[in-house]
């Protein structure tokens, strides 16, 4: 197991309450995550019950016996734990890298916090700089989605399955795109808005102001950025 990411969700797990509904996002260091918070509910000194953002969320609450909850029964969740694929220098982020950036962003916008835990490799000045920007869209308007992008300058690039022949299809039925903006972001909120008006886009990755705090784990220890 990676130390690094080990170190980034033990700082978050400090932060947990004693009693609560919470978010559970996913990808791997989330998966590192459940499992120190699974640990800590069977010493039974917190009541804690999540949301899972994905089937990926879902499962890992299964596996280490953390209580499930839903949207329905809790709209309101404490805080939310979640990874990134960058962070910026403002605590934007770029996520999706696993596809589940739809029910990620619900979750996150249903919590009164949201906490990233990442390593110093996720850390850019701007977003776009090292990942393409995932996002979702309904498949029946693939092309004119595509279409539209390349007329702002942007390369959509369908995401394609490994297992399975043809493209990714999310825990929605949707498909991604990847977007290859010809430079980093200067203006993240802009972007996000402008590809949120095409019809067919469900959500981006772009994840603007929702960030309160980043716990950025090292070999040795993490430090944690504050908004
Ligand atoms: C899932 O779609 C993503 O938003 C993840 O939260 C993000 O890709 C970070 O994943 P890792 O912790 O595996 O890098």
């Amino acid at each position: 197991m990676s130390r690094v990411k080990l170190n980034a969700a033990k700082s978050a797990l400090e932060k947990i309450p004693k009693t609560g509904p919470i978010g559970l996002g996913s990808g791997s260091t989330v998966a590192i995550f459940a499992e120190e918070l699974g640990r800590l509910i069977s010493e039974g000194t917190n009541d804690i019950c999540v949301v899972p953002s994905s089937y990926q969320a879902y499962q890992l609450a299964i596996k280490y016996q953390i209580p499930l909850t839903n949207l329905d029964i809790n709209p309101e969740l404490v805080l939310t734990i979640d990874g990134a694929d960058e962070v910026d220098k403002n605590l934007n982020l770029t996520k999706g890298g696993g596809g589940a950036l739809f029910q990620e962003k619900v979750v996150a916008s249903a919590s009164k916090k949201l906490i990233i835990i990442v390593d110093e490799s996720k850390l850019v000045d701007k977003l776009a700089s090292r990942f393409l920007i995932p996002i979702e869209i309904l498949p029946f308007s693939l092309g004119v989605v595509q279409k539209k992008i390349e007329s702002m300058g942007i390369e959509p690039i369908v995401r394609q399955a490994e297992k399975k022949m043809g493209p990714v299809v999310s825990d929605n039925g949707n498909f991604i795109l990847d977007l290859k903006f010809p430079k980093p972001i200067d203006d993240p909120a802009r972007v996000a808005v402008d590809l949120k008006m095409i019809s067919g886009v469900v959500e981006t990755g772009l994840f603007v102001g929702m960030t309160d705090e980043v716990h950025v784990g090292k070999e040795d220890k993490a430090y944690v950025i504050k908004k």
